[in-house]
Formats: C-alpha cells, sequence, structure tokens
C-alpha cells in the first residue's frame, strides 16, 4: 500500500504518517510547510513540498508512487481565524480540497480519508451528538469542511469514490513516544495552551467564560488522544480497502471535560500552579460539544486505548517539554 498524506508535517497528519511507516506502508507525505514542520514527518517517509491543488504535480505524485489512498489532513483550524478571513479558509479548506478529489477521483484513487471536524454541528444543545444531527455550523471553518464533506459525498454518488469523513472532537496529547505532537506558533487549543504555561512558554493562560449553562460554568469538550484518533484512520483506511461502505463518524470517547477540569489536570499532573485569569466568553464557542462514538465502534471496531485525561495531559506535556528544551528542532 502507498498512502499520500497531505498535511504530513503538521499535527494530526504526523502522527498518521508514523503509524503507516511503523505498519510498514508506503508513505509519500505532501505539506506546503505553510504551518507544519519538516522535523515531524518520519525519515522513511517521502515528504513533497507543494500544495494539494497543484493537479499537475498531484497526479504525476500518483502515478509515480503508485499511490492507492489518500489521507488528507491539510488544511486552516483556527476558528476566530475563519470568522475574519472566511474567504481563505474557504480557499484552503473547500477549493484546494475540491482540486485534490478531482485528482483522486481521475486517478482513480482506492480510498480517500477526510479530516472532518464537529464543528459541522454548531451549536447543537443537546448532550450526546450523533452524525444525525442537523448540521448547521456556526463558522466559516464549520462550513469549509462540510462542504468538502459534501464534496465527496456526491463524488462517491457519480464516480464511485471510496471515503471516510471522520469528524473530530478535541484532539489533544502526543505520540505516546515523543515523535511528533502539537507544535503550532499561535497556541489556541487549551490543551495546548495550559502545557505551555506549565512548562513556563507564557506566564498566564485565561479561561474563557465562567457562566455557561454547565456544571461548573466552563465549556464542556470531548477530548480525544491523538494516537487513539489516528487508530481510526488506520481502521478506516483498512476498511475502504478491503470493501467496506463509504462513511461519516464522529471521533471523540463520548464524555467531557470541562476547562476548570483540564486546568486542574495540567497543573496536577505537571506539580505547576500557574496563573490563570477567569475572562470573557471567547466568540463562537458552544457550552457543550461530546460525541455519540457508537458509529465509529460499530463500523470499526474502534476501542480507544488512551480514554484517561491524565495520560493525554502526560503526554502533551512531554512533547511540550521536548520544545521547550530544545530537543526537537523546528
Ligand atoms: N479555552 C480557554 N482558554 C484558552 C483556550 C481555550 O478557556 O486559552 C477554552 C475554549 O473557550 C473552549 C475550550 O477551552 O471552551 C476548548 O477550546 P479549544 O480552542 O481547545 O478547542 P475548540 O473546542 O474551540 O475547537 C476544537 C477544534 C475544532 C473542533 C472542535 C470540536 O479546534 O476544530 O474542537 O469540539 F471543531
Amino acid at each position: 500500500m502507498a498512502i499520500l498524506v497531505t498535511g504530513g508535517a503538521g499535527y494530526v497528519g504526523s502522527h498518521m504518517a508514523h503509524a503507516l511507516v511503523d505498519r510498514g506502508e508506503k508513505v509519500v507525505v505532501l505539506d506546503d510547510l505553510s504551518t507544519g514542520h519538516r522535523e515531524l514527518v518520519p525519515e522513511a517517509a517521502k515528504l513533497v513540498q507543494g500544495d494539494i491543488a497543484d493537479t499537475k504535480m498531484v497526479t504525476k505524485l500518483i502515478t509515480e508512487e503508485g499511490i492507492n489512498a489518500i489521507a488528507h489532513f491539510a488544511g486552516s483550524i483556527v476558528v476566530s481565524d475563519s470568522v475574519s478571513d472566511p474567504l481563505t479558509y474557504y480557499d484552503n479548506n473547500t477549493v484546494k480540497s475540491r482540486a485534490l478529489i478531482a485528482a483522486a477521483v481521475e486517478a482513480k484513487i482506492e480510498a480517500f480519508l477526510f479530516s472532518s471536524t464537529a464543528a459541522v454541528y454548531g451549536e447543537p444543545g443537546v448532550d450526546l451528538l450523533d452524525e444525525e444531527q442537523n448540521l448547521q455550523p456556526v463558522s466559516p471553518y464549520g462550513w469549509s469542511k462540510l462542504m468538502t464533506e459534501v464534496m465527496l459525498r456526491d463524488s462517491a454518488r457519480a464516480y464511485g469514490l471510496k471515503y471516510a469523513a471522520l469528524r473530530y472532537f478535541n484532539v489533544a496529547g502526543a505520540d505516546p513516544q515523543g515523535r511528533t505532537g502539537e507544535t503550532r506558533e499561535h497556541a489556541t487549543h487549551l490543551i495546548e495552551i495550559a502545557a505551555q504555561a506549565a512548562t513556563g512558554r507564557r506566564n498566564r493562560m485565561q479561561i474563557f467564560g465562567t457562566d455557561y449553562p454547565t456544571p461548573d460554568g466552563t465549556c464542556l469538550r470531548d477530548y480525544i488522544h491523538v494516537t487513539d484518533l489516528i487508530d481510526a484512520h488506520v481502521k478506516a483506511l483498512m476498511h475502504l480497502l478491503n470493501g467496506g461502505d463509504n462513511f461519516v463518524a464522529n471521533c471523540g470517547y463520548g464524555h467531557g471535560f470541562s476547562v476548570l477540569e483540564v486546568v486542574d489536570a495540567i497543573k496536577r499532573v505537571s506539580g505547576v500552579d500557574f496563573r490563570v485569569d477567569l475572562a470573557e466568553r471567547r466568540p463562537g464557542d458552544p457550552p457543550a460539544l461530546v460525541a455519540d462514538n457508537a458509529r465509529v465502534r460499530d463500523i470499526l471496531g474502534w476501542e480507544p486505548k488512551y480514554d484517561d485525561l491524565d495520560t493525554i495531559v502526560k503526554h502533551a506535556l512531554a512533547w511540550e517539554d521536548q520544545l521547550v528544551k530544545g530537543r526537537v528542532k523546528l
């Protein structure tokens, strides 16, 4: 098997590249390195720096490397940026994905995996979100991903494309072996930011909103360890290549933690009591997003291995520590 991993120099994509290399698969990473880092790509993978919408180059790559599956992680992910600059998000996440899907269809790729998001649901107002909820994103980011899901659905009907779209909840943690992790210049994710506070990369952090209709007033999220998320991707790939049906499924653990609980866990696990300021709500944050994960379990037989907040936090802290000590050069 030869897999093209777009965005394979980024956070989630690099974990996929490592997991596939670990299985002995041939991996080609396509990444424009706008936010990714070549140091996160496994040595055994080939890294091509380029644009997923460069159809000529992608088609040549597919043919020359004998690619039979594509795992598409490349994209922009900061929800607030998508609100201030929607057209960039529609370009990076929708228009470029359209070009990649067209190349995949043309080349008769056998399986296409897509990184989708819980942001396609918007502000659902239910405790557990299954895939049949209304799809009403509240950000251009959510719409940009939903439009790509729609293109995949319609391409499956029209051209027989085989695909799976995985709707991620809050991805967190890092490779348990310490080979890769979340490494953004402008961190926005809670665990990433709290880990930076615990390791001294920042001297404080804020909690956005303490008056939500949740048990402790802060938002609830379903934090999934990146390694479990990648395990679902590998299983989804096998499922499709073995003739399984196309599907769209949530990826989360099915239970939520509040922002306060996460911050407490980081303080407890790190042993560092960093400064936390209570702040106004961040625009666009739904009070609670928790996955019903019955579908991904049923279809793939997926069983999480790292469903433990302290373990997620421990791995995030270990990665952050490597960054602070300069052991990973970025
Ligand atoms: N938060 C803080 N302080 C911070 C950062 C975050 O209090 O410094 C809070 C947020 O307000 C929110 C929670 O922590 O209540 C989680 O925020 P993140 O930024 O870590 O993640 P989001 O839930 O906003 O978004 C993430 C992904 C989306 C995805 C969503 C699905 O970035 O792509 O999870 O649950 F859609």
